[in-house]
């Protein structure tokens, strides 16, 4: 059915799985280094003020304490880069450089000593005298300094598209034949990897070798060389493997050059593991999003306008902006006049960042719910209403998708779920104790793809190493690697070695933005390329090679092997004749003019079946169906594994993760994974996942626009669409816990 590439739909095993489940695979902080010792993070306990006092002199005379790093004993730091320097900073300014305190939990010291508890047990007692100032943590006492932000996602703060003659969105709101309009918001979330973030600094002849949790080892390579004042080329970040990231190990945070700069001055290694609680404020969070959305349509239930307003928290010292609106309203629906804007409220609280489908994930709850009332109202099947609006070229770009199937992605999901069996009428279907509902939801995330280079070597011993710098964040980024080599060199999978995840390796982006497929793939390709033209090159000039003497247009590299008129030689074979142990090629890839005819989007539909008990309101998701339109899938285990996984996710944002942030103190109540509530496996359904498998060779030659982060994309919708349709009670507040449906607790009032 589906137009296939060689890459395409490949069941290969994971190839560091062994690694992994053997306990071989190397995490930040399992690098062994000699004479180590260890930081601990001190973070401070108010949430705005300055600090008038820290007495270590206890801490410092605890057992195997040697040094306490503080604003008053500070370790120099300097200006981290921008995001437009080509590398992100996640915090605010190089800390401990002065004693303001600007949220709960900054970093205000770093305790050094012979052992992790040795540190530890010092840091709790350092005190420290505050003169504390007056804070504004709760979103609504902020929101009088709301503020536009200079741009989101490149575009202005408030973007609109109006048809001809019309003035303004209101105005088209109001002539409207029926509009709906709802008021939707998700708290504060983390992203809580299995691995904390971890670092292991090494010094030698004023050179940093850094064992790092990252998702950009050359992004953190070139800040870290900033904050430390030294060269780039004196700064190596190694990570090979990452324990999860979500974003929270997108861009630097400072205990990374704090420990670095820490065993710089103590001329010994170091290393800082964050605690899970120290995570909550040091590595970032996706923001509190609150958005109104009205839809205005024709009683068909074509849109006649979309207005979408988003408000996000930033923390007041380092903006980061999670752009909701931007990212989906102006991309899902054909609609004539279509609005959005974007507000931020600066608080007293630690930075925000990216978290997986920055934007797109609270934004698609708000759109997607809005429409699922917007079908309600009108009594259009959900599906129906899509497809009613489907757009055929970006409402906003007015350019052509390079590829879209989201169409299919509704026919599919809807008949694979049985859709069609659902009760429309709300809080009609029951099994016992248990109403049941469906809802469903679309999927979107944009494609993103940027510049990366890679190398592959063809080796005597028969196997071909591929390098680039970029990661396996449990993506599956090593077995999509050795996918496309092997099929490029056309060897087995088996014979290819990928090396990831250090910074002397070729240049690969961030780890983020679900480009690394389409980034770094396409530049595998080309290094294979590269390599076959070399070996060619080589054999027909050597002289002890069979295919000495012979013409460039007479040999070809097939299946491994140099083939010639009749002969066909292995390339180790082709090697050994050569005496040469290996042969590299290199390629570079990136986007080019097509950027600027299409716009680039992966699609989806999810479909859900809800249950909620009508005496505790408790709400589970039981059975999951996702149809995926992503382009090309390289590696099918893997990318299964990642859209399983954002529904998971989705299934904590949608019913369970919030962070409890004390709107006095700034201090966070539920700062551990016992009472910050993600999905467990008893939580977690079937999941049914269909891959399209539509290779978007006009995004990149290898057809894949990536898979990390739309898995998350419209769940919490389709969950609650799903538990409207159960109970009959619209919730448009994250998450969906048993007090948002009962409302006289114990009482049966759902039905
Ligand atoms: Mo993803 S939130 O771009 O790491």
């Amino acid at each position: 059915m589906n137009p296939t590439t060689p890459f395409s739909g490949q069941t290969v095993d994971r190839v560091d799985g062994k690694l992994k489940v053997t306990g071989r695979a190397l995490y930040a902080a399992d690098h062994p280094v000699e004479n180590l010792c260890h930081g601990y993070l001190i973070q401070s306990s108010i949430p705005r003020g300055t600090i008038a006092a820290m007495d270590v002199t206890e801490a410092q005379a605890s057992p195997g304490v040697l040094a306490i790093f503080t604003p008053f004993n500070p370790l120099k730091l300097y200006t981290p880069l921008g995001q437009g320097e080509g590398a992100i900073s996640g915090d605010f300014i190089p800390l401990l450089q002065n004693p303001e305190v600007h949220y709960f939990g900054q970093t205000i010291g770093l305790v050094v000593a012979e052992s992790f508890e040795q540190a530890r047990d010092a840091a709790a007692l350092v005190k420290v005298n505050y003169q504390a100032q007056p804070a504004v943590i709760d979103v609504d006492a902020g929101l009088g300094q709301a503020y536009p932000p200079k741009s989101v996602n490149d575009l202005s703060a408030t973007v609109s598209v109006f048809a001809d003659g019309v003035s303004s969105i209101d105005a088209a709101l109001g002539e409207a034949e029926v509009s709906v309009s709802g008021t939707y918001s998700n708290p504060i979330e983390h992203h809580n990897p299995m691995e904390p973030h971890a670092t292991t600094a090494v010094w030698s002849e004023n050179r940093l070798t850094i064992y790092d949790a990252t998702q950009w080892v050359q992004g953190q390579q070139r800040n870290l060389a900033a904050v430390l004042d030294v060269d780039e080329a004196d700064v190596r970040v190694i990570c090979p493997f990452v324990g999860g990231a979500f974003g929270c190990k997108g861009s630097m945070w400072m205990h990374s050059p704090l420990t670095a700069a820490a065993a710089r001055v103590l001329n010994r290694p170091v290393k800082t593991v964050l605690t899970r609680g120290q995570m909550f404020t040091a590595v970032g969070h996706r923001p509190i999003v609150r958005q109104t959305v009205t839809l205005g349509a024709n009683r068909d239930g074509t849109l006649t306008a979309v207005k979408h307003e988003a408000v996000s928290s930033t923390s007041r010292v380092k903006l980061f902006v999670e752009s909701a609106a931007h990212r989906t309203s102006l991309a899902l629906y054909k609609a004539p006049n279509i609005l959005v804007s974007h507000r931020v409220v600066p608080l007293d609280i630690a930075p925000g960042t990216f978290m997986r489908a920055p934007g797109v994930a609270p934004g698609m709850f708000a759109l997607e719910s809005a429409m699922d009332e917007l079908a309600v109202k009108l009594g259009i099947d959900p599906v129906e209403l899509r497809l009613r609006n489907y757009a055929t070229v970006d409402p906003n770009k007015k350019l052509p998708w390079s590829s879209k199937h989201l169409d299919e992605c509704y026919r599919v999901g809807a008949e694979r779920f049985g859709w069609s069996d659902r009760h429309a009428e709300p809080a009609t279907a029951r099994d016992g104790d248990w109403l049941v509902g469906t809802g469903m939801a679309t999927a979107l995330y944009p494609a993103h793809r940027s510049k990366a280079e890679a190398k592959i070597r063809l080796q005597a011993d028969g196997t071909a190493s591929i390098s680039s710098a970029t990661h396996d964040l449990g993506t599956g980024m090593y077995t999509v690697l050795a996918i496309v080599a092997s099929q490029s060199l056309g060897i087995p999978v088996d014979r290819i070695r990928p090396v990831l995840g250090d910074s002397a390796l070729p240049l690969s982006p961030v780890a983020g933005g679900s480009q690394s497929t389409a980034s770094v793939g396409p530049a595998v390709l080309s290094a294979a390329e590269s390599a076959k033209k070399k070996l060619i090159a080589a054999a027909i000039a050597g002289q002890r090679s069979p295919l000495s003497g012979m013409k460039g247009d007479q040999v070809s590299f097939e299946n491994g092997e140099l083939r010639a008129g009749s002969k066909s030689i292995p390339f180790e074979q082709v090697l050994a004749a050569l005496g040469r142990a290996s042969i590299d090629g290199s390629g570079t890839a990136s986007a080019g003019e097509e950027e600027h005819q299409y716009a680039f989007l992966s699609f989806g539909a999810q479909f859900c079946e809800v249950r909620v008990n009508e005496w505790t309101g408790e709400a589970r998701v039981s059975r999951f169906t996702s149809v995926m339109d992503i382009g090309t899938v390289v590696s099918s285990k893997t990318a299964r594994s990642q859209v399983i996984g954002g529904i998971v996710f989705g299934i904590g944002m949608g019913l369970l993760e919030a962070t409890q942030m004390d709107p006095r103190s700034g201090w966070i109540a539920n700062r551990n994974i016992a009472e910050y509530l993600v999905p467990t496996n008893a939580d977690v359904p079937k999941i049914e996942v269909e891959l399209l498998n539509f290779p978007d060779t006009v995004f990149n030659p290898l057809g894949a626009r990536g898979i990390g982060e739309i898995g998350i994309a419209g769940v919490p919708s389709a969950i609650a669409n799903a538990i409207f349709n159960a109970t009959g009670k619209r919730v448009r507040d994250l998450p969906i816990r048993p007090e948002s449906l009962l409302t006289e607790p114990g009482h049966p009032n759902l039905a």
